[in-house]
């Protein structure tokens, strides 16, 4: 297959991680026989200092003519204490999803054998757990009216969603469970929220579609506090944009590492694929960022265009790694860690 994706590796540790997902999917591409012709873009606090915008629209040229897009991570601290800002790299994320359509964010949790231990949560609870988010992600709080009142006293963001916005969503839930377990868990806060109550009722009416889902609908708050009790009580869950986003924050701690977690966004088009974890300002060059999320981001990436066993070779590679230590700091026992290239050299050289 002939493969054209546009690379975006974005601010801090983006860059480092990225080139370590280059090069394993470079060593795939070789083992299959595939081309991949790497498109890179500016992103970020690095398009702003380049040329003032954090989604020039010369990247979104390159995303638009590829087949997908591999990005790293957005953010800078300078920012993050300037709420005056009025450009910020984050703005150029949330475009990016905007224009390319991405509004189902596919994030998935698991476990991985050798490193149960690593988690704060009791081995016994986590063990076997295997669930997957579907965050919306072009719509909600994140994308209402927004603004200040009252000479600036008063700050507001509305949560809007339409009917058409649901549905779209929770097909690819459903979908996604019947691929699965068959158990679907539609997150809300139905209880006070109209927009949750169009969420509930949406599905509710799309039920009959999917008679053989099994669909459960728990409150939000509710579903925080069980997703660390019983998180292998859960398989696909769906849920709006800003519940998501913390949701999936939160999951990301059964794993053990945030360095572990990798991510798809998907629309009508094109997929972009990515780590969940942030830029990490306080690791940048210095080779210590665990490159593994993005390794498995590119591998969800192969599994996208129907390489299955492309995918499966870069997943066992990481497990691999995992049970020999070939791991970066956040994952080792004292003493023991490899930098970001060299835990990417090796997976590059056992995909
Ligand atoms: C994420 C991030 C983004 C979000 C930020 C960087 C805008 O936290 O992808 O989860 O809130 O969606
Ligand atoms: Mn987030």
């Amino acid at each position: 297959m002939k493969l054209n994706i546009a690379l975006l590796a974005g601010d801090g540790i983006g860059p480092e991680v990225i080139d370590q997902a280059v090069k394993v999917s470079d060593a795939i591409a070789e083992k299959f026989n595939h081309e991949i012709n790497w498109r890179p873009g500016l992103t970020g606090a690095a398009a702003i200092d380049a040329v003032g915008e954090p989604y020039p629209d010369e990247t979104h040229e390159i995303c638009i003519n590829s087949d997908a897009v591999l990005f790293g991570a957005i953010g800078h601290p300078r920012f993050d204490n300037d709420p005056s800002a009025k450009v910020r790299p984050e703005q150029g994320l949330l475009k990016m999803r905007k224009k390319l359509g991405l509004f189902a964010n596919v994030r998935p949790t698991f476990t991985f054998p050798s490193l149960l231990d690593k988690s704060p949560l009791k081995k016994e609870r986590i063990e076997g757990t295997d669930l997957v988010f579907l965050r919306e992600l072009t719509g909600g709080i994140y994308f209402g009216e927004k603004g200040r009142r009252e000479e600036g006293e008063t700050a507001f963001d509305n949560c809007v969603y339409t009917r058409v916005e649901v549905q779209r969503l929770a097909k690819k839930g459903f979908e996604l469970a019947m691929t699965r377990s068959k158990k679907l868990c539609c997150v809300d806060k139905a209880n006070v929220l109209e927009t949750s109550r169009l969420w509930r009722e949406t599905v509710q009416a799309m039920e009959k579609e999917y008679p053989e889902v099994e669909v459960t609908y728990e409150f939000v708050d509710a579903v925080a506090m069980r997703l660390v009790q019983w998180p292998n009580s859960y398989d696909v869950l769906i849920t709006e944009n800003l519940f998501g986003d913390i949701l999936t924050d939160e999951a990301s701690v059964i794993s053990g590492s945030m360095g572990l977690m990798p991510s798809a966004s998907l629309g009508a088009n094109i997929g972009l694929f990515e780590p969940i974890h942030g830029s990490y300002p306080q690791a940048t060059g210095l080779n210590i960022a665990n490159p593994m999320a993005t390794i498995l981001s590119a591998a969800m990436m192969f599994e996208n265009f129907g390489l299955k066993e492309e995918g499966q070779a870069i997943r066992d590679a990481v497990n691999k790694a995992l049970n020999k230590g070939i791991v970066t700091e956040d994952l080792s026992d004292e003493g023991k860690s490899f930098g970001t290239k060299e835990v990417g050299d090796w997976l590059a050289q056992n995909v």
